[in-house]
């Protein structure tokens, strides 16, 4: 089992390459992630349009245990009542790895760097 699981962490490494072994990712490689798939048109880094500012919910989230698995499953199947009561829609399109590097940038104030 065990050396199941190492096969499967060994995989998730070289299907990503760069990302587990990078540090955090910065905005200049994300941003073109938030636009492509339609992130930008409701979210910007430090200013709240229709959903929070990044930055914010890298404040409220920053450190907790459990936080990037919950913001995985937020984004991908939408939702509301954390920020107020507008809805995010489902977000289908943006591929597991790329929302995975996005949910990272955002909770390790990423955010904040170029
Ligand atoms: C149509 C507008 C819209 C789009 C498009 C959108 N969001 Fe959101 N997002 C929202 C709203 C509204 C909220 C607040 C939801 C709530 O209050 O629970 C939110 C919340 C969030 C949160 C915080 C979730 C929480 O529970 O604290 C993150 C992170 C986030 N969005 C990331 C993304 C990413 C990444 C994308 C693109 C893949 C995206 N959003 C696309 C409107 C949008």
């Amino acid at each position: 089992m065990t050396m199941i699981r190492s096969y499967l962490v060994l995989g998730a490494l070289l299907a990503l390459p760069g990302w587990a072994a990078a540090a955090t990712p910065t905005t200049v490689q994300i941003q073109p992630l938030l636009d492509a798939n339609g992130c930008s048109s409701c979210h910007e880094r430090s200013e709240r349009l229709v959903g929070p500012a990044f930055d914010d919910v890298a404040k409220k989230y920053g450190g907790n245990v459990g936080a990037a698995t919950l913001l995985l499953k937020k984004v991908r199947n939408g939702g509301n009542g954390v920020w107020g009561q507008v809805e995010m829609p489902a977000n289908t399109r943006i591929s597991d790895a790329d929302l995975a590097r996005v949910v990272d940038w955002v909770l390790h104030g990423g955010a904040k760097a170029p």
